[in-house]
């Protein structure tokens, strides 16, 4: 008989137990149903303040219909990596409309938002070069910063000066690469984009946003912050994501040809992993329709961020930087954010507790996305759980 084999992932068990010592384990929630302003999860009707799904294009008719025709017209996979055969016209179509929607010569699309920065990022730069980055940019461009081997130099949050201070010392015949998020996902704040493009300017770098809290949210019919802040033209990558606002799944790089067709060679998600099915590009392409036809979905969510945001300030809680529809309540303690959570949850409110490694240490948060689609009734009765369990937390 062979021994008793001791578990080599014994460790992870002893991690996880850790978490929950710290009150940071956390159970996934699961939704039955569709993705709604209110909806059912683990089984109980909430008011939902935990999606991405800023104009409610999850469940919107006219993407619904354009991916079931696809699936009808082109069936339910393009069954090869885009490079191979899984280039299909609907594609194609989906990169040309998103050009134009960017007003940019080109744009390529990735399988997320996650793929087309880590992509773009680990493809472009290499082991001489530079990249400055935002110390509160997203894990995906962290990760694709790694993957480049390049050196990484982190400037505070959204300090322009600070990037300016190291881009001054870096050898200017290197790469460099200066790189922020449009908008916060844990903050809901903007990035130094208009300071950060100056740096750019007076040093020759490339400037690089990711915009994917920004499009469908900021700037004419959604086209994202290079557009609200008036930046077009001194941006030399854009991203975005069809998975928020959008409603559907997926990443784009918005830039000049030569920028996509380098990303068609060499960015590996691209190369080595399927493209979406047609239906995805399908609902994608009915979603760029619906942002320019529907303009009163994105003014209902300003109406709304407006509403909401005034309401958790005026009832006392600390709601951070917030200039968009992501408004955080930080509480600053872990555990004190999921009991939060958890108690909104059982008084019919769906607010993430959100803790360390997701944000710092000591800066643990709920955070609140409302939608285009939230009623106003709905809000004044999430407002109203905030302030009953706040105040049983002793957090106002
Ligand atoms: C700032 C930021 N960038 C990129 C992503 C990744 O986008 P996706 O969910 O499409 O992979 C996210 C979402 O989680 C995000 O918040």
């Amino acid at each position: 008989m062979a021994p008793m084999r001791a578990d080599p992932l014994r460790y992870l068990s002893e991690e996880l137990d850790t978490l929950k010592s710290q009150g940071l384990y956390r159970h996934l929630r699961v939704l039955e149903g569709e993705q709604k302003a209110h909806a059912s999860f683990d089984h109980r009707s909430v008011v939902n303040l935990s999606s991405n799904n800023y104009l409610g294009l999850t469940t919107h008719s006219r993407l619904r219909e354009r991916a079931l025709e696809a699936t009808r017209t082109l069936g339910v996979g393009s069954g090869s990596v885009r490079t191979i055969a899984g280039t299909m016209s609907i594609h194609m179509e989906l990169e040309h409309r998103l050009a134009e929607f960017k007003r940019t010569e080109a744009t390529v699309v990735f399988q997320s938002g996650f793929t087309a920065n880590a992509g773009t990022v680990s493809s472009i730069l290499g082991k001489d070069d530079f990249i400055i980055s935002d110390e509160l940019n997203h894990a995906s461009i962290i990760d694709g910063a790694r993957l480049s081997r390049a050196t990484i130099k982190v400037f505070p949050h959204r300090d322009a000066d600070s990037a300016r201070a190291i881009v001054k010392e870096l050898p200017r015949e290197r790469r460099r690469l200066i790189i922020s998020d449009g908008v916060f996902s844990m903050d809901g704040d903007l990035g130094a984009l208009p300071e950060l493009c100056d740096v750019a300017d007076e040093f020759g770098c490339i400037m690089m946003v990711d915009d994917a809290h920004a499009s469908g949210v900021f700037g004419r019919s959604g086209r994202g912050t290079i557009d609200h802040f008036g930046l077009h033209g001194r941006v030399d990558i854009q991203v975005g994501t069809l998975s928020k606002a959008i409603g559907a799944l997926g990443g784009y790089v918005a830039g000049s040809r030569a920028l996509i067709d380098f990303l068609y060679h060499r960015a590996r998600p691209f190369l080595f992993s399927t493209s979406h099915p047609p239906s995805v590009a399908a609902a994608c392409l009915g979603a760029i329709d619906v942002l320019e036809s529907e303009p009163q979905l994105i003014e209902r969510l300003w109406e709304n961020t407006r509403f909401f945001k005034a309401g958790l300030q005026a009832l006392g809680f600390n709601t951070g930087a917030s200039e968009s529809p992501i408004t955080p309540v930080i509480v600053g303690d872990a555990a004190l954010a999921m009991k939060l959570s958890d108690a909104l949850f059982e008084n019919g409110v769906f607010a993430q507790g959100i803790g360390f490694p997701t944000v710092a240490r000591g800066k643990a948060r709920v955070r609140t996305i409302v939608t285009a689609t939230h009623t106003r009734d709905e809000l004044q009765f999430a407002l109203d759980s905030f302030a009953k369990v706040g105040r049983a937390l002793g957090v106002i």
